[in-house]
């Protein structure tokens, strides 16, 4: 019988419990699943790349089948690249399969042979994303129950940096450089 090796790409700024959840799910039917993290320095992510990927390796420590990877580029040129024939995404409501549907038709029409699979997260996460996650954290909300342990550490950290420096958040690898460009005088 084939293995079947699947990509989870992503952002993951930052990997949220509904990530982890459909991570679980994932290795759960397929013989391998790589986390793919999005390398995009046109995004301004709160966390740098490195940090992302620690923490996702961290999550996924206790999956025999489950890996962390970093990639640029299309996502199928990944795929086809690590050998994958499955791209897995999560839907969490009808609103986000409109977006899901139109970049799996667009997957399929650059690179035929891979399939997307949407699988859906337990219920209790069906509110949450990274975006509303980083929100909360910065206005001081409880973060609890929303993301690993882990992942709650570092907002945590980043948040502290903040209130002491009295700005917002501490930039990301990224964010720094940027900011640095920008300063230098012409
Ligand atoms: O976690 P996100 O931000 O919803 O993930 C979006 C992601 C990384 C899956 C998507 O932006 C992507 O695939 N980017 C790579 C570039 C690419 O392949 N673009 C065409 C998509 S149809």
């Amino acid at each position: 019988m084939k293995r079947i090796k699947a990509i989870y790409p992503g952002s993951f700024d930052p990997p949220t419990n509904g990530h982890l959840d459909l991570i679980a799910r994932g290795s759960k039917i397929f013989d391998e699943l790589v986390v793919a993290l999005l390398r995009n320095p046109e995004k301004d992510p709160l966390f740098s790349l490195a940090d992302r990927r620690k923490m996702l390796e961290a999550m996924t420590a206790d999956f025999d089948n489950v890996s962390v990877d970093t990639f640029d580029g299309l996502t199928v040129d990944y795929a086809l690249r690590v050998e994958a024939r499955v791209i897995l995404r999560g839907i969490r409501a009808i609103s986000d399969y409109e977006y899901e549907l139109q970049m799996a038709l667009m997957n399929r029409k650059l690179q035929p042979g891979l399939e997307t699979v949407f699988m859906m997260p337990a219920e209790k996460y069906s509110y949450l994303s990274s975006r509303l996650v980083r929100e909360v954290a910065q206005l001081g909300g409880s973060i609890n129950c929303l993301v690993p342990e882990i992942v709650g550490q570092k907002l945590r950290e980043k948040i502290d940096v903040a209130h002491k420096f009295g700005a917002s958040p501490a930039p990301s690898e990224a964010e720094a450089k940027t900011k640095k460009q920008k300063r230098r005088p012409k």
